[in-house]
C-alpha cells in the first residue's frame, strides 16, 4: 500500500509540534518538508533550522523537498539538520548527477523531484542514483493547488522506465493528492503520496488520514 508523507506547508506553523505530534498520532509514515527559497518557486519558507527542530520532536522518517536554486549549496546543511531523503529539482542545477551522488556520501538517500512541464525521460540517465523520484502534480510553491491530471500519464511512463531500466527508485507523488485521486495514483505506480491541504484543515488529522487509507483500501470507491 502506498504511504502517506504529510507535508505540513498546510500546518499551523505557530504550532508545528501540536502537528507533528498529531500526525505521529494519528500514524503517518512520513513527514514532507517543504524548503522554498523565493527564488526557485515564488514562495519563502523555511530551511535547516527548523528541519532541525522537527527532527528533534519526530520519529518518522524527514523527506525534505528543497524548492531552490542552486540545491548544493543548501544540501549539506539539510542533511546535517536531519533528512532522512533529500529531494532537489532537477531544474535547479546544471548537475544533477553530481548532487545524486552528494547527497549519498553525506549519508542521506537522494531524491529528485520535476516540475510538470519536464517530461520524466530526462531523468533516464540519473535513475540508477536515485532512491526517490518526487513528481510534481502542481507547480511547485503553494499548497492547495488543483491537481494536474496530465500526471496520470507521466507517472505511467516513470512506471515503465524504471521497469525497463530494472531500477528501484520509489515514486512520489505531490501537489493536489486527496483521497478522490490516491486510488488511481497507487494503482498506476505511486509508492509515496505527499497531502498537504487534504490532512491539514478544519479537520482532524487522524480523520483526514482515514480518508486517505480509506481510498487506497477501495479505490473503486472513492474514484470521482
Ligand atoms: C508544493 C509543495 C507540496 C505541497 C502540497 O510546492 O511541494 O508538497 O505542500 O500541498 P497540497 O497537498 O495541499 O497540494
Ligand atoms: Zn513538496
Amino acid at each position: 500500500m502506498s504511504l502517506i508523507a504529510a507535508s505540513i506547508l498546510a500546518a499551523d506553523f505557530a504550532r508545528l509540534a501540536e502537528a507533528v505530534a498529531e500526525s505521529q498520532a494519528a500514524g503517518v509514515d512520513r513527514f514532507h518538508l517543504d524548503v522554498m527559497d523565493g527564488r526557485f518557486v515564488p514562495n519563502l519558507t523555511f530551511g535547516p533550522v527548523v528541519v532541525e527542530a522537527i527532527r528533534k520532536v519526530s520519529d518518522r522518517p524527514l523527506d525534505v523537498h528543497a524548492m531552490v536554486v542552486e540545491p548544493e549549496r543548501l544540501a549539506p546543511d539539510l542533511v546535517q539538520a536531519g533528512a532522512s531523503l533529500l529531494a532537489f529539482h532537477l531544474e535547479a542545477t546544471p548537475h544533477p548527477h553530481r548532487l545524486l551522488e552528494a547527497i549519498r556520501s553525506l549519508g542521506a538517500k537522494a531524491g529528485i523531484a520535476i516540475n510538470p512541464g519536464t517530461p520524466v525521460e530526462a531523468l533516464t540517465d540519473l535513475l540508477e542514483l536515485t532512491d526517490q523520484v518526487l513528481l510534481m502534480s502542481v507547480n511547485p510553491g503553494f499548497a492547495g493547488q488543483r491537481f494536474i491530471p496530465r500526471t496520470y500519464r507521466k507517472l505511467e511512463r516513470l512506471a515503465a522506465l524504471r521497469r525497463t531500466e530494472g531500477a528501484s527508485f520509489e515514486i512520489a507523488v505531490d501537489g493536489g493528492v486527496k483521497p478522490e485521486n490516491t486510488g488511481r495514483l497507487a494503482a498506476l505506480g505511486a509508492d509515496v503520496l505527499v497531502a498537504a491541504s487534504g490532512l491539514y484543515n478544519e479537520k482532524p488529522v487522524a480523520e483526514n488520514l482515514a480518508a486517505y487509507r480509506e481510498a487506497l483500501r477501495d479505490p473503486g470507491g472513492a474514484l470521482p
